[in-house]
């Protein structure tokens, strides 16, 4: 071993040990004959001492060599520091140099490694082996490990056995775009990675194995977020045997063992919400419950004062602030500039200030009296010194807007706190969603997902108002998780595909070896993923995925570092057939 301690491990209790460490330069220190050098593994900080006059010259002479993120093997005896540092747990001790051995040199670093470097977000990117010596994404990776371990340890308790499915698997038209991979022995057809192993898992529960987990990597061509990559890691589970209530105690289970071990943190209960009341409440089908502010509705007490905004609307909806009467003009307009933003898209904000004389002060003083504001104060249940902000127009876009100033006050209220954790689950979600573009239901979730029985009927007649058994795992505003109880009949299946508007042969030829795996006992089953990522992240209290995997792409999908995708030789794109030789069509 060229060590025989790691640079986080040695206290005062190992004065006058002879030892050797190895690790990087984080420092060095060269005052009037006292040389210091700080080396760093990824355990720690140690610092070696060197004096000139009392070290070997030669010592000195390497030392005055040395540079930031050289390799060293550093040997001599602890000794005692004469000033400690007590914010280092190495602190009270230092190396008395005997022996310095470079194992390697290095390049002066293109940023700092140090908890608050000076590189920008595309060096680190470019450079992102160096960036993973800083402590932040060393403890990064370290949590996601534990989360990992963690995670198997619970589900193995429970039965539940990893399994491994295929990434070269089959492109289909439901879900998100998919990356494909040309096959170069069957040219001209593709193999795609998998979005997710959802039929694998399925077909796993008919073969039997009704239990089954794997912390696997998906991959999905669409836009890029904080909080999505193009390829990601799922804790993807199923289960055979079991209704809806089964898997979301099986996975509560999860959440609070997970949170216990990681954060020390005691989960009650998780509460339940349907789809229909986080959209009323919420405005959101993954509330942010850490703060209240619900959603109260306006409309029978609005209509007919002469404000047109309001009679033309078909959703009179606010929320109440609490303690914020006293907000300025400008702040108001920041406001009405915050809905008005593209991303959100409302055409303005009404407000409401209940102030501490009891009057109140809106910006629709033309159109509603004071009592008839005192009318709407009381709905909200608002006290003095309350402001009221409300919106209107057509329902569901209305609902969305108010949702994003809903969170926006949260956070200008500090109410968002990254170490409060409140998880939920929302249940009910609709099966089928109505897509404008297309012109054809979608799948919400996916198409093997099961109606709820006694909606079974409504498939023929009115699909949109179907319910699924369906739900999804959210905490503080994340969707970390989602599932469902599946199809596992064959003419139920076919009947779904002919909603989403497949012919029979269609669905046949997508997705036929599920549907002929239902003819041969296949049991009823369920099951959830949750974005093993996005829990990781929220563990450490970010909403950015992104440092928590080791090598992650851009915000354009670019590995700035390896820098891919890139163009690949005439000959490979010959050999795919994704390039006909001129001179030699085949
Ligand atoms: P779903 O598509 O809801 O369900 O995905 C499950 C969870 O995966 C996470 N996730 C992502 N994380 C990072 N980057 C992305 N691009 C990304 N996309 C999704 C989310 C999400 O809740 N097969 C079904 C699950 C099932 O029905 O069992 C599925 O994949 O946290």
């Amino acid at each position: 071993m060229l060590r025989t301690h790691t640079c986080g491990e040695l206290r005062i209790e190992d004065v006058n040990k002879e030892v050797k460490l190895s690790g990087w330069v984080q420092r060095i220190r060269d005052k009037g004959g006292l040389i210091w050098i700080d080396l760093r593994d990824r355990y720690g900080i140690t610092q070696l001492l060197l004096e000139e006059g009392r070290s070997a010259d030669e010592l000195v002479k390497t030392a005055r060599t040395l540079g930031r993120e050289f390799v060293l093997q550093a040997t001599g005896k602890v000794i005692e520091r004469v000033s400690k540092n007590p914010k280092m747990p190495t602190g009270d001790i230092e190396i008395d140099l005997t022996e310095l051995n470079i194992l390697n040199a290095s390049q002066t670093p293109p940023f700092t490694i140090e908890d608050n470097t000076d590189g920008g977000e595309e060096l680190r990117m470019k450079y992102r082996y160096l960036d993973l010596r800083r402590n932040p994404l060393r403890k990064n990776m370290e949590l996601r490990h534990q989360v990992s371990l963690e995670t198997r340890k619970y589900l193995d308790s429970q039965g539940f056995i990893d399994i491994e499915t295929p990434y070269l698997i089959k492109s289909t038209p439901e879900g998100a775009r998919d990356f494909v991979v040309p096959s170069r022995m069957h040219q001209g057809e593709f193999y795609a990675l998998p979005q997710s192993p959802q039929t694998f898992k399925q077909l796993l529960m008919v073969a039997g194995y009704d239990r089954y987990f794997q912390l696997v990597k998906c991959f999905r061509d669409e836009d890029l977020r904080a909080d999505r990559q193009p390829e990601f890691t799922q804790i993807d589970c199923e289960m055979a045997f079991v209704e809806q209530q089964d898997i979301l105690n099986t996975f509560e289970g999860l959440v609070r063992y997970l949170f216990k071990e990681i954060k020390g943190v005691n989960i009650e209960k998780l509460p339940h919400i349907t789809y229909a009341e986080a959209m009323q409440k919420y405005g959101s089908d993954k509330p942010d419950m850490r703060f209240g502010m619900e959603f109260v509705e306006l409309n029978d007490v609005t209509q007919g004062k002469g404000f047109k905004v309001f009679d033309d609307a078909q959703l009179v909806v606010g929320i109440k602030a609490e303690g914020c009467a006293n907000y300025s003009r400008k702040q108001l307009d920041k406001l009405t500039d915050f809905v008005r933003r593209p991303q959100v898209g409302a055409n303005g904000l009404i407000y409401v200030k209940y102030n501490e004389d009891g009057t109140f002060k809106s910006s629709v003083d033309k159109f509603f009296s004071q009592e008839d504001l005192k009318v709407w104060a009381n709905k909200f249940d608002a006290r003095a010194g309350d402001l009221i902000l409300v919106m209107a127009g057509e329902t569901d876009k209305t609902r969305k807007q108010l949702s994003e100033l809903r969170l926006e006050m949260g956070e200008q209220l500090n109410l968002r706190n990254p170490n409060v954790f409140v998880p939920l689950w929302v249940v009910d979600f609709p099966l089928l969603e109505w897509n404008e573009e297309t012109n054809r239901y979608h799948a919400m979730h996916h198409p093997f997902t099961s109606p709820k029985p006694e909606h079974e009927h409504l498939l023929d007649t009115d699909p949109g108002k179907v319910n699924a058994n369906a739900y999804d795992l959210v905490i503080n505003g994340v969707e970390i998780g989602g599932g469902s109880i599946r199809i596992h009949n064959r003419e139920l299946q076919k009947k779904m595909f002919q909603v989403l508007g497949f012919t029979d042969e269609e669905a046949q030829e997508q997705f036929g070896f599920l549907m002929n795996a239902f003819e041969y006992g296949a049991p009823p089953h369920g099951g959830i993923a949750l974005g093993f990522d996005r829990l990781v992240a929220l563990f450490a209290g970010q909403d950015s995925i992104r440092d928590f995997i080791a090598f992650p792409k851009n915000n354009a999908g670019r590995d700035v570092m390896i820098d891919s995708p890139s163009v690949i030789a005439d000959e490979q794109l010959k050999e795919l057939g994704l390039k006909v030789d001129i001179k030699n069509p085949s």
